[in-house]
């Protein structure tokens, strides 16, 4: 396990997966119903951005740092809102000149959502960042933060006595048998709980990501899209976020913010929001 995700905190990938992300918390906690949420690949709860590691990318000055600064008058209100709760996890360290140095990992920024008799539970299998998890919410009766195998919380935890929950996916892509094994994992959990509304993050970059995407739209997923062109050989540039079972409203709202995110991130950068496909043959192999 060599990825880490200090290098990549708050560049264009986590704006993308960040901004939907509250707004699909915003949006699910909208209803008077006790919310699961299982965060299968967490991280740590937030990164500094002046570390070594964030600066030696440059990702989250590319990233996060084009909008931060930005007036709000005339934003996305899921923008606004995406980048209120940045700003209220950064502001738990102090002052920092107007700019964010202490960013929200996915952890803070669902725990921030949650209303009182929500659960969430959030899987790292890296030692120290589980470790580090378990300590940044330790007390906290809604947070359960475990050491494992985010693959198996999917068959383990799912479903969830709530029935309404939102499943976070967002694994390293370092194995190149990754792909599969979130297609397995999927495939078993919604098998499972159908009703439930997953949020998958990958890589565009290669004919495997191909191959998976024609596999997820089985799912029958709202993807999101980010394209960065320009960008030197060898490094990520495109992502994007497919969410099955959005809550009504998640469509209309990412329409309004992706493109304005992608104008504001630069000249090089684009936005697609690709609506369910209207049906799909049935998935290839069973998992
Ligand atoms: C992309 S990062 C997660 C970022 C986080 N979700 C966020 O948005 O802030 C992926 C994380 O998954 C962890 N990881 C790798 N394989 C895992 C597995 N099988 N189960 C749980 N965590 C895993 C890595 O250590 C890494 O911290």
């Amino acid at each position: 396990m060599n990825y880490r995700h200090a290098f990549h905190a708050g560049g264009f990938t986590d704006v993308l997966k960040h901004a939907a992300l509250c707004e699909l918390l915003r949006l699910l906690t909208a209803k008077d119903k006790k919310l699961f949420v299982l965060d299968t690949h967490a991280g740590t709860g937030g990164y500094d951005l002046a570390d070594a590691r964030a600066r030696r990318t440059g990702e989250a000055e590319a990233g996060i740092g084009r909008l931060e600064t930005l007036p709000r008058a005339g934003m996305p209100g899921a923008v606004a809102r995406y980048l209120a709760a940045v700003a209220a996890y950064d502001r738990k360290f102090g002052p920092s000149g107007g700019r964010v140095r202490h960013y929200p990992g996915s952890p803070r920024l669902i725990r921030a959502a949650l209303r009182a008799g929500d659960r969430f539970v959030a899987c790292e299998l890296h030692p120290a960042d589980a470790l580090a998890l378990k300590r940044e919410f330790a007390g906290d009766r809604t947070v359960e933060v475990r050491q494992a195998d985010g693959y198996h919380a999917l068959k383990a935890l799912l479903p969830p006595p709530e029935r309404r929950g939102l499943i976070l996916i967002d694994p390293p892509f370092e194995a190149r048998d990754e792909f599969d094994k979130v297609l397995r994992g999927l495939r078993q959990a919604l098998r499972r709980f159908a009703t439930g509304c997953y949020a998958i993050w990958y890589p565009i970059k290669e004919e495997q990501a191909t191959v998976f995407v024609e596999a997820l739209m089985a799912f029958r997923p709202l993807v999101l899209e980010l394209h960065l062109d320009g960008l030197e050989p060898g490094r990520l540039s495109a992502c994007a976020l497919a969410v099955i079972n959005p809550p009504w409203r998640f469509e209309e709202a990412m329409h309004e913010a992706l493109p304005w995110i992608a104008e504001r991130l630069g000249p090089q950068v684009s936005a697609r929001v690709l609506a369910p496909p209207a049906s799909v043959p049935a998935p290839a192999s069973p998992g």
